[in-house]
This record gives C-alpha cells, structure tokens and sequence, in this order.
C-alpha cells in the first residue's frame, strides 16, 4: 500500500519505518531542510536504539523515500499520516498550528484528483490531539474542497528507546473512524502488527482521543503516586523499595510505571497532562487529579537538588557536580522537560560549575548550554574532582561502576542517585565510605 508519513520526527520516521518494514510503499515528508537533507543522505536525526539499520534496510529495499515535497508525496498515496509536533501553548492548550498546515497543504494537493469512495483517501492523525481535533479537521477538509478525503485518530503509544518494538508488537492499536469503510481500510495497514492478543481497536474519533490522553495521564499519574510515597518514605524513615515490594506484588497494583526518579520528564507527559487539563477546561470540567499529578511532577523535579542543598548546607557555590544521564530517560538523545535540566539550571544558579557525560544526549544539551557545563567523553571522566556524584538518567552503562575508581576521583564520597540504582548496593556503599542518597531510602 502507498503511504505518506508527514513529520520526521520521533514518532513520523518510526511510524514510516515500521510501516515500510511489513512491504508498505513509504513516503516520509519533512519541511526541515536539514533534517531531510541528513535523512536524504542516508543519515539519522535522532538517536532510538535499531532505527538506523531499519532505515538503511528499507531505503535500499526501495521502499522508504524522504521529500520535502508534500504534494507529490500524498497524490499517490492511500493513507496519509500526520505526525508533526502538537507544543503546548501558553496556556496549556495544544497548539494545532503544525497539523492545520499539515492539513491544508495535503487538501490543496488532493482537491483536483477524482473524488473516490470512503476509505480511498485517509488523512491519519498520529500526532497526539485533544478530543475534537478529528472533527474540526474533518470541517476543516470539506471546507477545503476535500469532502472526498476522510480524516482518522491513530494515537501511537511507542515509547522512545523502544520505539521500533511498542510499534511493530503494539499492546493495541486504537483508530478512531466516521465510516465503516475507513476502519476497515486501517485494519488491513495495521493486520500484520495485530494478534488476537495485540487487538486492532475501532472506536468513533471522540473516543480514540480521549484513549490517548486518558493512558498517558494514568501513567503520569502512577508516577507522581509513587513519587510522593517516595517523598514520605524519605519523612518518615521507610524504604520505598521495600514498599514497592510490599505493594506491587499485589496483582490490581503491579510495578510499571512505579519506579520513584526525578519527576517525569519528555515531550509527552508533561505536555499531555497539562493538554488534557486544558481541553475539559474549554469542556466546563475540572481534572483536580491531573492537575494535582502536574503540580507534584513540577516539585519533584526540585527533590533531588533540595537534597544536594541539605546535604552541602547551602554551600553549593564553586563546587563542581559531576551529572550522569542528560535525557530524559534512557536510550534516546531527547532532552525535551528533562529531569536533569532542572537540576543543572538550579545548581548553575546557585553557583555551582556542572561536569556532565550522557551516552547519547549530550551534543543537544551543548546546542543550548554550550560553555556554561563541561562535558566528558566517559562517565568517570566526568567525575575528577567533584563534589559529589548526581545520577539522574539510568543508562545501563551507570548500573555497575567501579565504586573504588569512583571513589578516588571524587573530591568527597558522596553519591546523589535519582534512580535507586544503587539502592541494593547501599551497604556496600556505606562501608566502601559513600554517603549514598537515593528517593525515598529514609533520609
Ligand atoms: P518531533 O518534534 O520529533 O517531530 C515533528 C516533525 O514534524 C519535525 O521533524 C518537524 O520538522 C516536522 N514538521 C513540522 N511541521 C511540518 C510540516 N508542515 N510539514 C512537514 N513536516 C513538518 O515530534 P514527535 O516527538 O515525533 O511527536 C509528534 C507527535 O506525536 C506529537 O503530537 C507527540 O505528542 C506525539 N507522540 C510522540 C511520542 C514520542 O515518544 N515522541 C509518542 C507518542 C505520540
Ligand atoms: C510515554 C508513554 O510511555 C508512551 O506510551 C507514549 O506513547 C509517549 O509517552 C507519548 O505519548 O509520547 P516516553 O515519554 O517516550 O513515553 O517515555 P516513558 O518511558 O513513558 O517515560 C516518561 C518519563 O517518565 C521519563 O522521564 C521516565 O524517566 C519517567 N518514569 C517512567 C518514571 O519516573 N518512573 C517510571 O516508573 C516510569
């Protein structure tokens, strides 16, 4: 089937990938330059673990195209998925600017091609919007001369750094669709990813919407839960491993999603939290538990710097902290809301010097820190002569150092670790000389 996938970014070149990866005939459309040059040479602009040898694979199959020519890519085309960015506004609303251009270039491109049956032409959205945005858009396209087109919710659930997997094995697929014909149509593109266990899902548009923001803020939510037991666990001397334990084991609580850190962090949930806050406000209903999940995710990001703070009695400036793990979470090179920004901008404030290494994520964090951070080509490197050790993103690579080289290149044995990695080590640590602090082991 002919596809266009218009957006390159995480979810657009994943979604084309894995589409032309089953046999589809793919599309990827990107209005930036650099992007496509770099996609058109063969390169990659974002880092997600197996995506390079996918593309290489599909590109010399024939089957994957990069253009910046929108029109020539979604004349031939069956289904047309829109994956462009959807930023937050001021005001937490989503801002559709990026999908409104998406769509009025596609319906100025189709409008003089014969008119066909449902189902013949289906613009896709995969970016993620509010409850309502398919039936503005579906306006929107008869207005643009267009009633031939149908309009589609597809809401992807990948997560970065496991992006080809979530999309090629889905737990489900959910489309949202007005017409039997166009769901049908859907189902055949998405057959070969679904089992009888890894359902194909129909539902009207209202409802595909409402499924995306309703799993990402459940998810933001168990985090946030987690997080200020975690906090409590800290005040009243409990260990929240152990209650993770004592709870998860039961089958209704289980532990995804349950692992206390730094506050959440990337271009989804804080955004979709707030987004979905937004959208029942222009509806007349209050959130007060989304509202609540974006408030503690907001002072969580301060915990571990308030711990720093205590520890060093407000004497932060001039000394160096060594910062392990940039993104926002493990294999991938996005910064976007990451834990580890807040952390930085708050220790340069207060006049620490901040010595950085992440495996992936740090040429993005020079592009907008430049000089301010020193950054090291290894994780030990990074460590010589500081003051203490903050780990914020567990990358694999953090999970056994050698404590004693650590030891020896740290001004003092201090370890701030805002995963719990080391968690089980403590005893370890205790005696090897560290003061080890972790989120919710009772101090
Ligand atoms: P992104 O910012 O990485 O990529 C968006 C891409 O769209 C960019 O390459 C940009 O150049 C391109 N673009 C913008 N306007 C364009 C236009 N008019 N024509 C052609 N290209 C254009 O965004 P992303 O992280 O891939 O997210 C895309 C959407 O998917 C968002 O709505 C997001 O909420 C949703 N989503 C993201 C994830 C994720 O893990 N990143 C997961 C699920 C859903
Ligand atoms: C999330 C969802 O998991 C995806 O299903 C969804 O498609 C995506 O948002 C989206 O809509 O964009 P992603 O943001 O890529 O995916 O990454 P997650 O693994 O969900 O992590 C998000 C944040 O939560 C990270 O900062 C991570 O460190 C944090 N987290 C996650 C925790 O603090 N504790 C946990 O137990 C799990």
């Amino acid at each position: 089937m002919n596809v266009a996938v218009v957006g390159t970014g995480y979810v657009g070149l994943v979604t084309g990938t894995c589409l032309a990866e089953t046999g589809n005939s793919v599309t990827c459309v990107d209005n930036n330059p650099e992007k496509l040059a770099l996609l058109q040479g063969g390169g990659i602009p974002i880092y997600e673990p197996g995506l390079d040898v996918l593309v290489k694979r599909n590109r010399e199959a024939g089957r994957l195209t990069f253009t910046g020519d929108l029109a020539a890519a979604v004349r031939g085309a069956k289904f047309i998925f829109v994956a462009v960015g959807t930023p937050e506004l001021p005001n937490g609303d989503v801002d559709l600017k990026y999908v409104n251009a998406v769509v009025d270039g596609v319906c100025a491109a189709l409008k003089e091609l014969p008119k066909g049956a449902p189902g013949d032409r289906i613009i896709v959205l995969k970016s993620t919007v509010p409850p309502g945005t398919n039936r503005a858009v579906t306006e929107r396209v008869i207005a643009n001369g267009c009633s031939h087109v149908s309009v589609a919710s597809n809401p992807e659930f990948l997560k970065e750094g496991a992006a080809l997997e979530d999309f090629m094995n889905p737990d489900r697929v959910v489309v949202g669709v007005r017409h039997e014909l166009v769901g049908e149509a859907l189902g055949e593109l998405y057959a070969p990813y679904c089992t009888v266990d890894r359902p194909f899902l129909v539902m009207a548009p209202e409802s595909a919407e409402m499924t995306k923001y309703a799993a990402n803020a459940v998810l933001a939510t168990k985090i946030s839960f987690i997080n200020e037991v975690a906090n409590l666990c800290d005040a009243a001397g409990a260990d929240i491993n152990a209650v993770r334990k004592g709870i998860g084991h039961d089958q209704r609580i289980g532990f995804q999603f349950f692992a206390p850190g730094p506050g959440y962090g990337g271009s989804c949930f804080p955004k979709d939290v707030l987004g979905l806050i937004a959208a029942a406000q222009r509806m007349g209903v209050k959130l007060r538990v989304c509202e609540a999940v974006d408030e503690a995710n907001d002072a969580q990001k301060k915990v571990l710097f308030g711990k720093i703070t205590k520890h060093f009695g407000g004497q932060l400036a001039g000394k160096t902290f060594a910062v392990w793990g940039l993104a926002f979470k493990p294999k991938t090179d996005d910064i976007r809301e990451a834990p580890a920004l807040t952390l930085i901008d708050a220790l340069l404030a207060a006049g620490a010097k901040v010595k950085t290494f992440d495996p992936e994520a740090a040429k993005n964090v020079k592009a907008i820190y430049g000089d301010k951070l020193q950054y090291a080509s290894d994780p030990l490197g990074a460590l010589d002569g500081a003051a203490a050790l903050v780990l914020v993103t567990e990358w694999p690579e953090f999970r056994g150092p050698d404590f004693v080289e650590v030891r020896k290149r740290l001004a003092a044995p201090v370890i701030f670790d805002g995963r719990n990695l080391y968690a089980e080590q403590e005893h370890h640590l205790l005696e090897a000389g560290f003061t080890y602090y972790g989120i919710g082991r009772g101090k």
